[in-house]
């Protein structure tokens, strides 16, 4: 491969291990990572990328593996690509243990079953408004995809949900989108200036929680679930992280490739018009495809095998979601959107301790608005589109997009 490396590799090349000079953060593979993807695929089920001084498991068994045995593989010593966001320790992503579940359990309240029950009216009534919206601009009007269906339900309604003051509501986009920037490599262009607007976050935290949270919201009932674990202000402060991080752009992200997904292949949209049963597997189909989450680290905590390679205690691995679930070895067609597909399996969310807690929210969130799209949209025909370049996430920037519809 030839894209060139600006770190040198303070690691000599562990024998035995294919090799690669790729550097994943640079804009020509964020926005288009597959071909890079089969490669690292192709070469082993472990490759050293020189650039990072990182093992990379890019095959889909080794990632699902490696995520399940925490203990050996830990989140501990940070998912990130750079220490100053691998030292954050009030989440749950990078805890490991008794703490990580008191955390899971603590901010998980308000993504339970219950609770999600009883927003399932204020979410269809959101997707009715927005429909009659969309179709208020005309027949054949050319919609953004993007900022007119795919941000809207998690930037109106999850921010809201979450209950910080509207100063606060309004950049939470841009709060989440630099949250992932800031996990990169210190090299990459955007980690600085994302670490640095994080920062300003978490200034504008210090001010404002929980003095200015409103009652009954996720942050309220984090702060308060928080002190009854014994938890002080500070902790609890920082564990809102995992609501402002990756409630947002990972949504928005796997809605709007939903979008593109259903307009390049309209012969899936027909199916899931004729039979809504299909929900059940679109959803996750369009996650796999989408891998709105691109990848993470772990770093093992003892010497270990991997598929043969043997990984030293202390080496940090990228665990590569979005290779894993186009991994041929694993689905066939990899590349094809097959809603009749059962890809219960795929790595989109995460697997193991880690795996995400947000997902009932997402998942209820893209059922209702296609499941409503499905009553009125005959078709949607995309036009010009790109991807968005960020660290972590995978996400259209911009999708132009018409609707034919059906009533
Ligand atoms: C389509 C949307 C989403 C996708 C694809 C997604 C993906 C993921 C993935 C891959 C992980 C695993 C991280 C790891 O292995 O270390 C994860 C963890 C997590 N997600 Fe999500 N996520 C989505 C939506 C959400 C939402 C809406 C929320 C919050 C309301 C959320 C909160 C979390 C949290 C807190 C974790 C960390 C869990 C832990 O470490 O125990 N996610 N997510």
């Amino acid at each position: 491969m030839t894209h060139e490396s600006t770190l040198t590799p303070t690691t000599p090349d562990p024998v035995g291990v294919p090799a690669f000079d790729v550097n994943l953060h640079v804009d020509e593979i964020l926005t288009n990572p597959y071909p890079t993807y089969a490669e690292l695929r192709e070469a082993g089920p472990v490759v050293w990328l020189r650039h990072y001084g990182y093992y990379a498991l890019p095959r889909y068994t080794e990632v699902a593996e490696t995520l399940a045995d925490w203990e050996t593989f830990t989140s501990g010593e940070g998912v990130g690509f750079n220490d100053m966001f691998n030292s954050i320790r009030e989440t749950s992503l990078m805890n490991e243990g008794d703490f990580h579940d008191q955390i899971r359990q603590v901010e998980g309240c308000p993504i339970k079953k219950g609770p999600l029950e009883e927003l399932k009216p204020r979410l269809a009534a959101f997707t009715d408004d927005l429909i009659a919206e969309l179709r208020s601009k005309g027949e054949g009007a050319t919609l953004d995809g993007v900022a007119d269906i795919a941000m809207r339900m998690p930037i109106d309604v999850v921010t809201d949900l979450v209950g910080i003051a509207e100063a606060g509501r309004a950049q939470f986009f841009e709060w989440g989108k630099a949250g992932f920037d800031s996990i990169g490599p210190l090299d990459a262009p955007r980690t600085m200036p994302a670490l640095q607007t994080m920062a300003g976050y978490m200034q504008y935290a210090e001010e404002d929680f929980p003095a200015n949270i409103r009652d009954g919201g996720w942050a309220d009932q984090l702060f308060k679930n928080g002190a009854e674990a014994g938890w002080d202000e500070a902790l609890c402060r920082g564990v809102m992280n995992d609501y402002v991080y990756p409630s947002i752009d990972s949504t928005i992200s796997a809605i709007g490739i939903g979008l593109l997904l259903f307009a390049q292949h309209p012969d899936q949209w027909d199916l899931l018009r004729g039979d809504r049963r299909l929900l059940q597997s679109a959803i996750p189909e369009i996650v796999r495809l989408a891998s709105p989450l691109q990848f993470f680290t772990r770093v093992a905590t003892r010497d270990a095998d991997i598929a043969g390679t043997r990984i030293p205690e202390g080496s940090r691995l990228i665990v590569m979601y979005g290779s894993a679930n186009r991994d041929e070895r694993q689905f066939p067609d990899p590349d094809g959107f097959d809603i009749t597909r059962n890809p219960a399996q795929h790595l989109g969310w995460g697997r193991g301790k880690h795996s995400c807690l947000g997902k009932p929210l997402a998942r209820l969130e893209m059922i209702t608005l296609f499941n409503a799209l499905a009553d009125h949209v005959e078709r949607f025909e995309a036009g010009a589109y790109r991807y968005e370049p960020n660290n972590i996430i995978r996400s259209l920037g911009e999708l132009e997009l018409s609707i034919r519809w059906a009533d």
